[in-house]
């Protein structure tokens, strides 16, 4: 069958095509239908299933014969680490560490968060939490100790499970302090940790609170799987919003399995047996889709990589993990090109490597630009296929569905919609844009399985967030266009949400940090252009008149205070102090026009600007900052 085909099935009878995906997963209890739409606008699926997300992912693949493969390879170029770790041993290893959270009292709905690095055992943390029915909410290692409060404060866990450290290339970061000083700044009290101790940096633990990953297993009987209600969340990830508080995304357990296994074959062409790579990060929906658990539910092998595109040791280390590893199929964000592109711009290194085992690379997380498609193209000499998701899908909404059949690659388009994706291009009063002409992108209602039900606890923002704007639509934050044959084209973000490296970071979360410092009377932050991570933030202050402190101390005190509460991730270092921000006659700061001074690119006065000389001021303000052209 043809992609048109699968999709036009999909479309005729969503319900028979779900049913069908379904008998891809061992069920407890098999689903007798896939929608639930009792709740209508709110959506369900395959919620009087009962089904096990550990079982899929791991022991069926021990029982059905398959032991000895290989189920996760652990390479880090930063410990000069390679290690193989097979399904059996990943089944004792999950099962042994749910037993022991079942005997510490973590059950069914409770939550844990994971701090981690990228280490297999976190991988290990994220399949023992489902296998025992809790849920899990993994949290980003370069995120700070607020962030992390923040996130434990909304999903009160039972437990948190971290390592000691993390390994960046340039420096060893210690967690523990990050974790402790999380516990101490979050109202609710998790009743226990259970710490990875490293040797790079081992770290004190508090008799009776933390305890060692290895001791509080000794002794402990393996737990099995858990049965869940097809609708129960396997995990809840926290994703930038408007706000400084971000939003959990719930995840529900059966539709996630039914997605994400089929597409792995469908979409990323893989078959089971292969090696997968998704060169991201256990704290992003990236890491939680495609270096965990689809790769684990269609039985392939799962690369966990400790290290960066360039710098660990070289921009050759994704060629060497290739060829070492036999990567059949290979995902990662464009910034990551970007900066192999950077230092190997002729892309000479890739000559060193045998990477004739790869058939194609994707790309997601952030726009990929042309000249990076175009690069990874010629020096690969694969097939390079643009997708687009977000947090909340959890899977690919838009892409080329190669596994189905490779359509032809519109470059800047990330091509057409999966099956159970209804993409629309709508105008601010709702109506249908015609092809060609930009408008906001949205999804109509049901969205597919495994995508989000709601927000953790909370649901009022959920519909307030995402179904509101567009009655009967779901609302993706993104604006773009489809052109006449069906080909997406994302443009921007209709939010202040900016993507950095990859990374989606709110601005308004960095605004209420800039606004907390004393001296600061009023501050914006606006995403500008940058040639490596897409986007980077940058920091408007106006400050107090009188104060006693100079506008470079006060700079680097922004640039600490983000860095201390969201965390190094934010690469938060661009503060320009101004006398006052441009805005309109009823005083909402123009941040999109100061976008387009500082990216230097042709904007149109707004007709409600107060005062357009500000303007100019601003221009001025970022030259020494090297924007404003
Ligand atoms: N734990 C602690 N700190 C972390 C971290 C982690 N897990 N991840 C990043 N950081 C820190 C970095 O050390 C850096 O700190 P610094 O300011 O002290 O140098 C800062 O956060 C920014 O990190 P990063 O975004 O990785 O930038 P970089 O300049 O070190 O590297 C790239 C640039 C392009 C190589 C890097 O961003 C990259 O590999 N991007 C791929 C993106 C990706 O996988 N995205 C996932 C979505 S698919
Ligand atoms: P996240 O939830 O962190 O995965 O970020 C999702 C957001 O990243 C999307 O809403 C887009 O703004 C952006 N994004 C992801 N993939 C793409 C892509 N292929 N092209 C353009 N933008 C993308």
């Amino acid at each position: 069958m043809r992609y048109a085909d699968i999709y036009q099935s999909w479309q005729d009878d969503p319900e028979g095509f779900w049913m069908k995906q379904a008998q891809a997963i061992d069920w407890v209890t098999p689903p007798t239908r896939a929608l639930n739409d009792s709740r209508a606008p709110l959506y369900e699926w395959f919620t009087d299933a009962q089904v096990n997300t550990c079982y899929n992912a791991v022991d069926r693949h021990v029982e059905n014969g398959r032991a000895d493969h290989t189920a996760i390879i652990y390479d880090s170029p930063i410990t000069g680490t390679v290690a193989h770790i097979t399904y059996a041993e990943l089944l004792n290893r999950v099962a042994s560490l749910a037993g022991a959270l079942r005997d510490k009292g973590v059950g069914l709905g409770d939550r844990v968060i994971i701090y981690m690095p990228m280490v297999p055992d976190a991988l290990t943390a994220m399949l023992a939490c489902t296998r025992i029915g809790a849920i899990h909410s993994v949290v980003f290692g370069g995120f700070a100790a607020h962030e992390l409060a923040v996130r434990i404060d909304d999903a009160t866990p039972k437990a948190i499970i971290a390592a000691s450290c993390g390994l960046e290339p340039n420096r060893v970061v210690a967690y523990k302090p990050l974790l402790d000083g999380a516990i101490a700044q979050a109202k609710h009290k998790p009743d226990f940790t259970i710490i990875l101790q490293r040797d790079q940096l081992p770290c004190d633990l508090t008799p009776g609170y933390d305890f060692d990953w290895h001791a509080v297993q000794d002794g402990v009987t393996p737990a099995d799987c858990v049965p869940v209600s097809g609708d129960h969340p396997a995990y809840i990830l926290y994703t930038s919003g408007t706000t400084g508080a971000p939003k959990g995304v719930v995840r529900p357990t059966a539709g996630h399995l039914v997605a994400l296994h089929w597409t792995m074959k469908n979409f990323y062409n893989v078959d089971p047996g292969d090696v997968f790579w998704a060169a991201s990060d256990v704290g992003w929906v990236v890491g939680h889709s495609y270096i965990c658990y689809a790769p684990l539910i269609h039985g392939n092998t799962t690369v966990v990589f400790e290290g960066k595109p360039v710098g660990t040791p070289d921009a050759g280390t994704f060629w060497r993990v290739i060829q070492d590893h036999k990567v059949r199929s290979f995902f990662t964000a464009p910034t990551a090109f970007r900066a192999i592109k950077r230092e190997d711009p002729e892309g000479l290194l890739i000559k060193d490597y045998d990477i004739s085992s790869l058939r194609a690379l994707y790309l997601a997380g952030e726009r990929a630009d042309p000249d990076t498609i175009i690069w990874a193209q010629n020096v690969m000499q694969v097939p390079v296929y643009d997708h687009w998701w977000q947090t909340e899908s959890g899977f690919p909404m838009v892409g080329n569905p190669a596994g189905i059949e490779a359509l032809p690659v519109k470059i800047g388009s990330p091509t057409v919609a999966m099956p159970g994706y209804d993409i629309r291009i709508l105008a601010d009063d709702g109506s249908e844009m015609p092809a060609g002409e930009l408008g906001s992108i949205a999804i109509k209602l049901p969205l597919p399985p495994g995508t989000l039900p709601t927000l953790w606890q909370a649901e009022d923002r959920f519909v307030k967030s995402y179904l509101t704007t567009f009655p009967g639509y779901y609302e993706t934050g993104d604006a773009g266009l489809l052109d006449a044959e069906g080909y997406l084209y994302v443009m921007a973000r209709t939010d202040d949400v900016i993507n950095v490296a990859g990374h989606r970071l709110s601005t308004g979360a960095m605004e209420e940090i800039l606004a907390n410092h004393p001296d600061v009377a009023e501050c914006a932050v606006i995403g500008v252009s940058d040639a490596l991570k897409g986007q980077l933030p940058m920091g408007f202050v106006c400050t107090n008149s009188g104060t006693s402190r100079s506008d470079d101390e006060i700079v680097a005190d922004c640039i600490r205070m983000v860095r201390e509460s969201i965390g190094p991730v934010a690469a938060f270092k661009l503060v320009a102090v101004v006398n006052r921000l441009p805005k309109t006659r009823s005083g909402k700061i123009l941040r999109r026009t100061m976008v387009s001074i500082a990216d230097n690119t042709d904007f149109k006065m707004p007709a409600t600007i107060d005062d357009p000389a500000i303007l100019d001021e601003i221009r001025d303000s970022l030259r020494p900052l090297g924007y404003g052209g």
